[in-house]
């Protein structure tokens, strides 16, 4: 969708992504060394820091880019 729309952050955004990827395989390789509390404590502040933030800011940055794409076109413009 957003590479149909243009959207100029898309190289950027998808490299945070794959750097969340990356967070979540270093937590399965770390897991195998962890107590289920501390693999519990890791998810929550995957969930409550990268996914959070990236949810409320990065994905919000590219809301306004998806609505101009889906306004109907001014009729005389
Ligand atoms: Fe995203």
């Amino acid at each position: 969708m957003l590479a149909a729309i243009g959207y100029s952050g898309l190289a950027g955004h998808k490299l945070l992504h794959q750097e969340f990827r990356q967070m979540l395989r270093d937590l399965l390789d770390e897991a195998r060394r962890l107590t289920l509390d501390e693999i519990a404590d890791c998810i929550e502040d995957l969930i409550n820091g990268w996914f959070y933030q990236h949810i409320l800011t990065v994905d919000a940055d590219y809301v306004d880019a998806v609505k101009a794409s889906r306004k109907p076109p001014v009729p005389g413009a």
